[in-house]
Order: structure tokens, then C-alpha cells, then sequence
């Protein structure tokens, strides 16, 4: 982490807590952040639970943010959910280009781009999550594979001025319980970093890069200690409360 910019813990919910159970979860993140300061946490939950969870996080520290969101603002998507809804309900956050739309709704780099610039048409801060796969790294392609997708959502990044948000997320470490070391985040993070440097050196101070994989209680201070690592998006430990505040714990300023 960098003293100039804020830490970000995000909870990715995924396809769980999609009903009443939100608000309890929401509540109970709600009430363990309550004591912490000069850091950002946001949670994520289903599009079905974001308006109770809005009314549950009604001024407390804990923001919004949905999983996803339609490129258009309205239209005859059937099933789809667009910008100006998640507004309506709350959301102050989208995550866009997660590996799993990536790989199992074959998004590509283009809509992904599309649906950063529909974010930050309505205002929401978009958390956009680049990563490269197992192959890929083992064919050493991780660098060109990392740059070749933030390439599509540079303009957004440029526009932005540091309110959209980058998540390396390895995907051979989703959900898989094997994190990349410290020393592998670093290296992708200060690329991503040198990358936005090429915009200006004011756009790549100031962007939040967070990295995301398995973070787990055990292992965020180490990732969170290495230098490019503004904070974490976490998936299965955002579903525990006492996991996900120790997270978030691990994050808060000394
Ligand atoms: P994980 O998921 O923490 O369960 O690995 C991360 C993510 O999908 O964002």
C-alpha cells in the first residue's frame, strides 16, 4: 500500500445472499467497520438484494456496488439490468469484466469497455478486473495478456481520473484457495501502474489497484504490504463477516 491512496476492500457476493439474508450480512460488516477510518469498503451483493442493502447501509461507512451491468441505459434486453437502475437502487459501484462473465458469458475486451464507459456515464465508480489464466501464465504471457485487456479500457481509466478502479485477479487464484505470492501481484500491479504512468503520472498515482484471488485473513497483510496493492476484491471470504472485517482490518492505516 501507498500512503496517497485510500484502501479499498470490495466484497464480490457472487450468486449468494441474494435475499433476506443480505441485510444481515450487510448489517453485520456494517457494524465491524464502524471503527474504521481512512479506508474504503464496499460490498457487492446480487442485483435482487441491492435496494434492501442500500436501506440497511442508510448512513453507516459501508458503499454499494452490483456485479454488473448492461452497456445500454435501457432498451429490450430481456433479463438485463442497465446503469440508471443501479442507480435507482443505491449502488455507488460495478464490478465489469470479472472472469467469470469473461470466460463462461464469453465477454470480451470491447464490451467490457462498453460497459466501463456505461458505468461512468450514470456516475457508478466501476471496479474493472483484468487477469490472465493458468496457460497463460505458464506460457509466460502474463504481462501481454494483463496489458492487452487494460489496452480497451484505457480512455475510461484516462477520463475517470482515478474514481474507476483496476482488480488484478489471477484467474487460476479464483476461488481456488491458491494465491498468488506477493512477489506475483507486485510484479502485475506495478506493470498495470507503469501502464497508466504512459496517461500521466498524476492518473497512475492516484488509480486504486486492487488485487483479488483467494485473499483470505491469513494472507492479506502480506499482499496488501507489497507497494502496488491499494486493496483486495475478495469472493468467498466476503460471505463471512469475521473474515471479511479482518480483511479489512489488515488494511486499515497503522
Ligand atoms: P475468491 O474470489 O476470493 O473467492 O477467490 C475473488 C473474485 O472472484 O473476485
Amino acid at each position: 500500500m501507498n500512503a496517497q491512496r485510500r484502501p479499498l476492500i470490495a466484497g464480490n457476493w457472487k450468486m449468494f445472499h441474494g435475499g433476506p439474508g443480505a441485510c444481515d450480512l450487510a448489517a453485520q460488516i456494517a457494524a465491524g467497520v464502524e471503527d474504521l477510518d481512512h479506508i474504503d469498503v464496499v460490498i457487492c451483493p446480487p442485483f435482487t438484494a441491492l435496494a434492501a442493502v442500500a436501506a440497511e447501509l442508510e448512513g453507516r461507512k459501508v458503499q454499494l456496488g452490483a456485479q454488473n451491468l448492461h452497456p445500454q441505459a435501457s432498451g429490450a434486453f430481456t433479463g438485463e439490468v442497465s446503469g440508471p437502475m443501479l442507480v435507482e437502487c443505491g449502488a455507488r459501484w460495478v464490478i465489469v469484466g470479472h472472469s467469470e462473465r469473461r470466460h463462461q458469458y464469453g465477454e470480451g475486451d470491447d464490451l467490457v469497455a462498453a460497459k466501463t464507459k456505461a458505468a461512468l456515464d450514470v456516475g457508478l465508480r466501476p471496479i474493472i478486473c483484468v487477469g490472465e489464466t493458468l496457460a497463460e501464465r505458464t506460457g509466460g504471457q502474463t504481462l501481454a495478456v494483463v496489458q492487452h485487456q487494460l489496452e480497451a479500457v484505457m480512455p475510461m481509466l484516462e477520463r475517470s481520473q482515478g474514481q474507476a478502479v483496476v482488480a488484478y485477479e489471477p484467474v487460476w487464484a479464483i476461488g481456488t484457495g491458491h494465491n498468488a505470492t506477493t512477489a506475483q501481484a507486485q510484479e502485475v500491479h506495478a506493470m498495470i501502474r507503469a501502464q497508466l504512468r504512459q496517461l500521466s503520472s498524476q492518473l497512475a498515482e492516484r488509480t486504486r489497484i486492487l488485487y483479488g484471488g483467494s485473499v483470505k485473513p491469513d494472507n492479506a497483510a502480506a499482499l496488501l504490504s507489497c507497494p502496488d496493492v491499494d486493496g483486495a476484491l475478495v469472493g468467498g471470504a466476503s460471505l463471512d463477516p469475521h473474515q471479511f472485517l479482518a480483511i479489512a482490518r489488515a488494511a486499515q492505516p497503522a
